[in-house]
């Protein structure tokens, strides 16, 4: 049976100026969606590419006193880096300079001509430049560019118009009788009650003035205006119009296009306009997503602003970035960039959430059972909710993803990663490794952990693969239960499943520290970044100077040191606090019958499963304090490494209870 197909593109880039994070955000959510849909067992076809004709290129190309041609193969030639870079899969990569994508757009302005869809005229009104765009008199803002706000200048010449004012009534019937067509809806208001209504005018598409782009067959003194050229890309490069390529018939009407809002004008009135002129069927949906500002500012160049992709795949890693990009903003709307906002996501959902499930799980699997479990297992009324949970995930991620929600597709596996933290918490196998009894049980809660995971790591590889692979490495999951399908399925792992540690994947990031270099980073006056560490250590690095020894002053006495009533203390649970980077609540033995809660800063140096069972040393007359909400009563005492804190454990054999002094 032929496969489904499914089409998707990005816009085609400016080769103008240097590709910033908010460049990369479109890009790498249509590689999202690709690999969501090849997963899925789609045949998915995945444009990008670069618009390079217009007054701008010719103009920059002048500047740096190279050819047009030369300036833009060199721009191009970044472009596609940062493609690889941004680890986006499999594309066609389409330039509106390659030959068979001219010789279409040529066809196609002759077509339309023929047709009487496009006639000749003069064109009186004004140019922005760096836009590339015609306004008339009653669109500029205070006399500028309504999209940037620049100078335009009077541009009257001879040239060629196309019929748009005709289809008025045919777009606003399209959008009434589609209501998919545009998304998100807001931006359809927009377009009816900004262009349409005012009255759409014939639109310019030639110029004389310059030379740098497709020259009209038929009258090779004027060029194609831009956007009929950039528009066609989305034909051309499947072989509308040429030989180079034959998959117009399989992959036309794309299932969707996405581009940021200020360029849905184009895809959502002249680019089905002229898809109407044609005879050709229109795209499913354009889906017009929000921006990144950074700051609260726009990303742009001359701002100093621009936040380069690859300092940030450099020292957190291409799928750290991504996750971001996708997790922090919702689709449709514009989000504000901080690195703080990143660091600490990565911190929380990365680190704290599924990097430590992982190395939980994988350590765990090693430390009760050599990293192999026995095929006999207990199972519980316990686990039912968390595998009610895992087995429905896959349809709820499915609802987000077809509705470009890829925050909340995100979200939702987040969730049952955070369930099966708190899982272990609740069965605690620290406590059932104790009795050999409860060996199958234990086996059992590792089982469900892993399976989790499994699910978990396939629904979340279409933003992160590298790392998901790796995940599925670790808990020893093979690549034929981690189909697209079996996410659906719970128990899919064999019982004896074999784990192996490998490296941790989300390091802890130190944010002061972070913030602090990043600032350095900024390409502000710019000059080139220096080359970064390829990840953040995992543990922040130690203080250049000792601490200074504490002075005469500070003296006390040895009742003054008798009123610490200093305990040995035993481990017997240890969670994370919710929402919490630093502190661990631990629930200790003191020898007194009741369990003693104590709540500890020592999160980012030691995992829960480090401390259990341990003998610690614990303040026991310290006024009880509230942390997080949490009841501590008490403290463990800790001795300062650097910026680290490095508990004080002490010898087995001690009871609990035992005065220290
Ligand atoms: O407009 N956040 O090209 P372009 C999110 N060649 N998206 C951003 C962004 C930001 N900070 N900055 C830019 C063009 N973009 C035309 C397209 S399609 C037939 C022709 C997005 O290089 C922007 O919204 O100026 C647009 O969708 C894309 O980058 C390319 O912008
Ligand atoms: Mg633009």
């Amino acid at each position: 049976m032929e496969k489904p197909t499914y089409y998707i593109t990005t816009p085609i880039y400016y080769p103008s100026s240097n590709l910033h994070i908010g460049h990369s955000y479109c890009t790498v959510a249509a590689d999202v969606m690709a690999r969501y849909k090849r997963l899925q067992g789609y045949d998915v076809m995945f444009l990008t590419g670069t618009d390079e004709h217009g007054q701008k290129i010719e103009e920059k190309a002048k500047e740096a006193g190279v050819t047009p041609k030369q300036y833009v193969d060199k721009v191009v030639a970044g472009i596609q880096e940062l493609w690889q870079l941004m680890n986006i899969s499999e594309h066609r990569f389409i330039r509106t300079t390659d030959d068979y994508h001219e010789e279409s757009v040529r066809k196609i302005f002759k077509k339309l001509y023929d047709k009487d869809e496009i006639y000749k005229g003069t064109y009186k009104g004004k140019y922005c430049t760096p836009c590339e765009s015609f306004w008339t008199e009653t669109q500029l803002v205070d006399g500028k560019c309504p999209d940037c706000g620049r100078e335009v200048t009077d541009a009257e010449e001879e040239a060629y118009f196309f019929r748009l004012s005709k289809y008025a009534d045919r777009l606003l019937k399209l959008y009434e009788d589609n209501p998919g067509f545009l998304e998100p809806k807001s931006r359809v208001n927009e377009m009816v009650n900004n262009f349409i209504k005012p009255g759409l005018e014939d639109l310019c598409v030639s110029r004389t003035s310059f030379t740098w782009g497709v020259p009209v067959d038929f009258d090779p003194k004027h060029v194609v205006y831009v956007w009929v050229d950039a528009l066609s890309n989305y034909i051309t490069a499947l072989g509308y119009g040429n030989e180079r390529y034959h998959d117009y018939e399989k992959y036309w009407p794309a299932d969707v296009h996405f581009v940021g809002k200020e360029i849905v004008r184009f895809h959502s009135i002249i680019w089905p306009a002229m898809l109407m002129a044609l005879d050709l069927p229109l795209p499913k949906k354009i889906y017009g997503h929000g921006w990144l500002n950074f700051n609260g500012e726009k990303m742009s160049k001359s701002r100093g602003n621009v936040v380069d992709p690859a300092i940030l795949c450099q020292r957190y890693s291409v799928d750290a970035v991504r996750y971001f990009l996708l997790r922090e903003f919702p689709f449709g709307s514009d989000g504000n960039f901080t690195n703080e906002l990143l660091i600490n996501l990565i911190n929380t959902d990365l680190a704290n959430d599924l990097g430590n499930l992982v190395s939980r799980t994988v350590t765990m699997a090693l430390k009760y059972f050599d990293g192999k479990l026995p095929a006999e297992q207990t199972t519980d009324p316990m686990d039912v909710e968390l595998i009610q949970m895992a087995s429905v995930l896959k349809h709820k991620v499915e609802a987000q993803m077809e509705a470009f929600q890829f925050q909340n597709a995100i979200t939702e596996t987040m969730k049952l990663v955070s369930r099966t933290n708190k899982y272990i918490d609740e069965t605690a196998p620290w406590i059932l490794c104790k009795d050999e009894s409860k060996k199958g049980r234990l086996a059992a809660v590792l089982y469900n952990m892993l399976e989790s995971l499994r699910i978990a790591s396939i629904l979340l590889t279409p933003v992160m693969p590298d790392s998901c692979l790796e995940i599925q490495r670790q808990i020893g999951a093979p690549d034929e239960l981690c189909t697209w399908g079996q996410a659906g399925r719970f128990g899919l792992l064999p019982r004896d499943v074999q784990v192996t540690r490998g490296p941790n994947l989300f390091p802890r990031i130190n944010l002061e520290k972070e913030l602090a270099e990043l600032e350095s980073h900024l390409p502000s006056e710019g000059k080139k970044a220096e080359p970064a560490q390829p990840q953040s250590p995992a543990k922040p690095a130690k203080k250049e100077e000792k601490e200074p020894v504490e002075g005469v002053a500070s003296l006390i006495t040895i009742d003054d040191f008798a009123k610490v009533n200093l305990r040995v203390a035993t481990v017997l649970e240890c969670e994370r606090v919710e929402k919490s980077d630093k502190l661990l609540k631990l629930q200790l033995d003191d020898g007194s019958g009741t369990p003693r809660q104590v709540v500890s800063g020592i999160a980012a140096w030691y995992r829960p499963e480090d401390l259990i069972g341990k003998k610690i040393i614990v303040v026991a007359n310290l006024k009880p304090a509230k942390l997080r909400g949490q009841l501590s009563q008490g403290m463990l005492l800790a001795a300062d490494v650097g910026e680290a804190a490095s508990v004080i454990f002490v010898n087995d054999g001690i009871p609990n209870g035992s005065k220290v002094r």
